[in-house]
């Protein structure tokens, strides 16, 4: 068998697999299938809210492949103007359009041998979906205003922050490309489906604010940490992530507490308050989901008022510990750690 290109080293790919933070079931899950693809040229299409760590994804798959040496080329389809998007792919040639000076390479070319980045997959204009099954197809690329092909071999990551399947069903997107596109579908769950990870998030980026400013240090205080977790996080890692640096800046003698927080975040529990309507009304509701909805939400109500202690969460709940801690694994909450008691039984 020929040797292929030499796959990075232990220390290499432990850096890599350590940029995605979290021990939630499904980021386990997620790093072992990043490591898994990254073994291979399959295309992947990550699905997941804003903010939620597709780029992070995108990055380890390549960091840990065989490409790890050569680009990773990002492009973002949302924010290039569609008629400059396929000449930024592809490349052109001189004069192909107006303005087209001289030629050039494009993304694509740029990407050869490396891994492309298709971000915001789901803003690609019809006709350039076409181009782009036919690149995917058979490995050519076609400047704009040529008609020389070139071979490349760049393999393809896309992204997508909106459900693809939802824009093939309304004509938006094609329905071959994202067949072709989602050979391996990767999906993040957002952050607030994945609590427990939001007291290691917060620590990683306190532990990166440390390096930033040598000589520092913060302490975040449980009823702070409670809000941070109780909280739903739209933004998603990205929102956390700004909201420790500025909790950091604003903070006086190194202590991150409650009342330094942002009143919505706050309110995040009154918010929830507002979601279990009194009445049936003439649409009916969810039950299921109103259920889980209301046994999070007195999780969440208990070990605040217990400081974390699932013990005594617990007993305010009238349940037993382990049937206490089953419901927590399955609302995706842990206690934050009290010291005293880390285990999960
Ligand atoms: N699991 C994670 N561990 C550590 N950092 C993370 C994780 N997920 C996301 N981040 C950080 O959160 C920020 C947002 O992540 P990223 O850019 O990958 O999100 P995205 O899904 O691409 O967002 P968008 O949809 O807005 O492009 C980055 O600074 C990234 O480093
Ligand atoms: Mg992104």
């Amino acid at each position: 068998m020929a040797s292929g290109p030499k796959l990075p080293d232990a220390a290499f790919r432990s850096a890599a697999e350590r940029a995605l933070i979290g021990e939630h079931p499904t980021i386990v899950k997620l790093r072992v299938l990043v490591e898994r693809v990254a073994a291979t040229d399959a295309t992947v299409l990550i699905t997941g809210e804003s903010g939620s760590g597709k780029e992070v994804i995108a990055r380890a798959i390549h960091t840990l492949s065989a490409r790890s040496s050569r680009a990773f080329v990002p492009v973002n389809c949302a924010a290039i103007p569609h008629e400059l998007l396929e000449s930024e792919m592809f490349g052109h040639e001189r004069g192909a359009f107006t303005g087209a000076a001289g030629a050039r390479h494009g993304l694509f070319s740029t990407a050869d041998g490396g891994t492309i980045f298709l971000d915001e997959i789901g803003e690609m204009p019809m006709q350039l979906q076409a181009k782009l099954l036919r690149v995917l197809e058979d490995g050519i690329v076609r400047p704009v205003g040529s008609d020389r092909a070139t071979r490349v071999n760049a393999r393809i990551i896309a992204a997508s922050n909106a459900d693809l399947n939802a824009a093939v069903r309304k004509g938006g997107f094609r329905e071959d490309l994202f067949y072709r596109l989602q050979v391996v579908p990767l999906i993040i769950p957002p952050l607030r489906e994945r609590r427990s990870d939001i007291p290691l998030l917060v620590d990683y980026f306190l532990g990166r604010m440390r390096q930033r400013l040598p000589g520092r240090d913060w302490t975040v205080t449980r009823e702070a940490m409670v809000n941070l977790w109780s909280y739903d996080w739209p933004g998603n890692v990205r929102e956390l992530e700004n909201m420790i640096e500025r909790l950091v800046i604003m903070c006086e003698d190194s202590v991150i507490d409650a009342p330094l927080l942002p009143a919505n975040l706050a309110a995040a529990g009154r918010m929830a308050e507002t979601r279990i309507p009194a009445t049936l009304g003439d649409k009916g509701v969810n039950l299921n989901a109103l259920v889980r909805e209301l046994e999070g939400r007195m999780i969440n109500e208990a070990l605040k008022q217990t400081g974390g202690n699932k013990q005594a969460a617990a007993r305010l709940l009238g349940l037993k510990r382990t049937t206490f801690s089953a419901k927590l694994r399955r609302c995706g909450v842990i206690a934050p750690a009290t010291g005293d008691e880390r285990d999960d039984a």
